[in-house]
């Protein structure tokens, strides 16, 4: 992140105890061993008090084994309700530093959840939800955008409607660099500010689950660390590490006399992804302006498109909830009759998130499974 924060009571200085008799147990957490971005956090308990650590298995996705490359799309309206938040991730693309996938939870989180391994982004398509961590607590919408970092302990609580993209990197998920100035401070010019980050509140009464039992994701099992006292014991804590969310309604999306190129709308990068966010935005101003997008050969990426609402007018067939697939090595561009169609329109509301991997992306089973097989065909007319 690139702004402090403090929340809680916290000794005036670092490694310090301010009241003897009722000492706080100060942790580091933070990235990259003792150099990168870290908070300190300050527990009212010990937090290594673990009675038990116990390895229940976990079954990852599945491979779906078409390794084609073609482009492809898939509708998420088919994918029913089920498990939880954590449970419930229903992965649809993967290589081997991101996985990409949905989740339309039935029920809700009855324990706590730490990712050891990977980076988590969230984005509310629709719903309401609560975030609780160690942290505090954050209230989420849909359009908004959520970043967990590794060794995060959460619970997220939501609506019945709850319908969320998710990306799991190993990683960094970070803001782009080419946003910051040589002071870390988001530069002018950029999509948002620093004001339309959120963070965790302390002070808000968190979801407290029934038992104090913490799954933590390995990627190819879990551990369940199961503990004897409170876990979201903060008296305080400060630092730059942190859950934080983006509201895309908050953006302000760059527009140009000519079509911009995607990064224009970079949201976060990292070192093996992209993400950026299509947003409701007046068209190209040029008096001959094409204002959708020209047919492009992606070399180094595969382009994953999630269409989240509004219309989409270089996409047949494309529905809400909709994610197409366009590989690197095969054009893509306008559909058939899409460019003549465009010509004279004056402004877009469509809302859709990208993500360009530079590694190839494979399909699970689960992605096969609604996948609409015409798709390669709708360049034809
Ligand atoms: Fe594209």
């Amino acid at each position: 992140m690139v702004y402090y924060v403090k929340q809680g009571k916290i000794p005036r200085y670092r490694h310090t105890y301010d009241d003897r008799k009722n000492l706080l147990r100060e942790e580091l957490f933070g990235e990259e061993s003792f150099e990168g971005l870290y908070s300190l956090l300050y527990h009212r308990n010990e937090p290594t008090r673990v009675l038990d650590i116990r390895e229940v298995a976990k079954k990852e996705f599945d491979p779906s084994g078409e390794n084609k490359m073609i482009h492809r799309h898939l509708k998420t309206s088919e994918l029913g309700r089920t498990g939880d938040m954590v449970s419930g991730r229903r992965y649809l693309f993967y290589n081997d530093r991101i996985r990409i996938g949905m989740i339309r939870p039935s029920v809700r989180m009855k324990g706590y959840f730490r990712h050891a391994i990977c980076e988590q982004l969230f984005f509310l398509h629709r719903g309401k939800a609560t975030f609780s961590s160690i942290f505090g607590t954050m209230h989420l919408s849909a359009g908004d955008y959520l970043y967990v970092p590794k060794g995060t302990t959460w619970t997220m609580d939501g609506s019945d409607d709850l319908d969320i993209l998710f990306m799991e990197s190993k990683d960094r998920i970070d803001l782009p660099v080419r946003y910051r100035n040589g002071y870390g401070q988001l530069r002018e010019g950029t999509p948002f500010y620093t004001r339309d980050i959120v963070h965790p509140l302390l002070d808000s009464k968190p979801f407290i689950p029934e038992k104090p039992e913490v799954m933590i994701d390995y990627d190819d099992r879990y551990l369940i660390e199961s503990r004897d006292r409170e876990i979201y014991d903060l008296e305080g804590w400060d630092g730059y590490l942190f859950p934080y969310s983006i509201n895309i309604s908050d953006m302000a999306p760059i527009v140009g006399k000519l079509h911009q190129p995607p990064p224009v709308h970079e949201t976060f990068s990292g070192r093996s992804f992209m993400v950026g966010t299509f947003l409701p935005r007046l068209f190209d101003f040029h008096p001959r302006s094409i204002p959708i997008s020209y047919y492009h050969n992606n070399i180094d990426t595969d382009e994953f498109l999630f269409y989240s609402s509004g219309s989409f007018m270089s996409r047949k067939g494309i529905e809400q909830g909709s994610i197409t697939l366009h590989v690197r090595g095969i054009i893509h561009g306008p559909q058939p009759g899409a460019i003549e169609s465009a010509i004279g329109a004056k402004s877009t509301d469509e809302v859709a998130v990208m993500i360009e991997a530079y590694d190839p992306l494979l399909l699970t089973k689960t992605g096969l499974s609604i996948e609409d097989k015409t798709y390669m065909k709708s360049w034809i007319g």
